[in-house]
């Protein structure tokens, strides 16, 4: 049984364009820890809940940055000393990318950018997922400059002042910016060294009431198998306050859709929590930090091919409530990003696409003044006053963010 401690403590989110090499950096942090073979990342469930975990390590009476390690052994054959687990978070399976990319956010507590240095900056979705930090306010920023190994010193150089260009008047103006090379292992002490620095981990409050977002649920049980020994179903997210124990009892919100009479209606679901895994450790008390898959005692009917990501789970009687609509006060961006249209005030009738939490939901526009509107939701969310809530715009075929919207009560 793993002690507390080593539950990874902080979630860092790695965005950037397509093909920069954000896998191969988490591979590179990943180090040699990751147990592949275990039962339950066959399983699939801590791969699903996001890239990796990876532990940060420090050689003893060495300086910064070599002293950065992701190895148990260092150079000198001595052992290292473990820092902190943190866990890199993939943002879950969606219908496009973007929001994708923005129910991921909420459980991001910074982030990493990847930029390559063989491609001009920024790229498409460089520019939107910065665009999106920065809306949404993850402030604590490494910027990874990538593939510095298939360029020669000048185009590095000329790529590295792109980037400090592109991130001006961003949230990543001052995000120290470190070349390396995942592929090569190149430099990733440096990037340790700043991810330590800047991405601190938060503190939490001390509030034993459990909150979780669930970004993932699954059934995890084969085909075929037989009643009896059926698993209950899964969900998986990231504890963002209290303790959640084994045999604890949550409720999760919005819960099951039920039909009663031609009419239907969200009612809340009551489990009990039967199993915690973090990483592929299984835990008797999680804390919150790092990625979670919680057995719970429901039916796995309920939870199969993410059928409750974007709920949230806590303690009974706790959560936010489950809103079928509201109003929201709205800060839109000047332009669509990655274009130069100017963005129009939201109109009454309109469709939005919203993303609350990690819930993404579709709201018709029932009222629209400067600065606020109110929406009807396809899909309830549970959600408290204050939330914050990325607001996107049927553009053409795809769906753009445009600002951000502030739940009011
Ligand atoms: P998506 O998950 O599709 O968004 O891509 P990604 O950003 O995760 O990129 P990925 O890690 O899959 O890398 C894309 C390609 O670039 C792969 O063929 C990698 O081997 C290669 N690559 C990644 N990092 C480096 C690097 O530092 N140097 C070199 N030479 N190649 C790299």
């Amino acid at each position: 049984m793993v002690t507390k401690t080593q539950q990874p403590e902080v979630n860092i989110g790695l965005v950037g364009h397509v093909d920069h090499g954000k896998t191969t950096l988490v591979q590179a942090l990943s180090g040699s820890w990751t147990d592949q073979h275990s039962e339950e990342m066959k399983r699939g469930i801590s791969i699903r809940l996001g890239y990796a975990d990876a532990t940060f390590r420090r050689c003893p009476g060495m300086d910064e940055p070599e002293c950065y390690t992701v190895e148990e052994e260092c150079e000198n054959g001595e052992p290292s000393e473990r820092i902190r687990t943190v866990s890199f978070v993939d943002a879950p399976g969606h219908e496009t990318l973007m929001a994708t990319m923005l129910s991921g956010a909420a459980l991001m507590d910074g982030a990493v950018l990847v930029v390559s240095a063989t491609e001009d900056v920024p790229q498409a979705q460089t520019e939107e997922h910065l665009m999106a930090l920065d809306i949404i306010g993850i402030e604590n920023v490494v910027i990874a400059q990538n593939k510095v190994d298939l360029v020669d010193r000048d185009r590095a150089v000329e790529n590295y002042q792109q980037i400090q260009e592109f991130v001006e008047g961003t949230v990543a103006e001052d995000a120290p910016i470190v070349p390396v090379s995942a592929q090569q292992g190149v430099n990733l002490d440096l990037l340790i060294n700043a991810i330590e620095d800047e991405i601190p981990t938060p503190e939490r409050s001390d509030s034993d009431d459990a909150r979780m977002f669930v970004a993932r649920s699954f059934d995890i049980n084969r085909p075929g198998t037989t009643w009896g020994n059926l698993s209950g179903g899964v969900v998986g997210g990231s504890l963002v306050d209290g303790t959640l124990d084994v045999d604890d009892e949550i409720e999760l919100r919005p819960g099951r859709e039920v039909e009663e009479g031609g009419q239907s209606e969200w009612q809340p679901i009551t489990t009990t929590v039967r199993s915690l895994q973090a990483g592929s450790e299984m835990l008797d008390t999680a804390t919150p930090g790092g990625l979670l898959g919680v057995g719970t005692g429901l039916d796995p009917s309920y939870t199969k091919g993410d059928a409750l990501a974007g709920q949230v789970a806590g303690t009974p009687g706790t959560l936010p409530p489950t809103r079928n609509a509201f109003e929201m006060d709205v800060d839109l961006l000047e332009r669509v990003v990655g274009g130069e249209d100017e963005i129009e005030e939201i109109s009454t009738g309109e469709p939005l696409m919203l993303t609350v939490g990690t819930a993404t939901t579709v709201g018709a526009v029932t009222s629209a003044r400067e600065g606020e509107c109110e929406v009807s939701l396809k899909r309830p969310v549970c959600a408290a006053e204050g939330a914050k809530i990325a607001i996107n715009r049927r553009v053409g075929a795809r769906w753009r963010l445009i600002g951000i919207g502030t739940l009011a009560e």
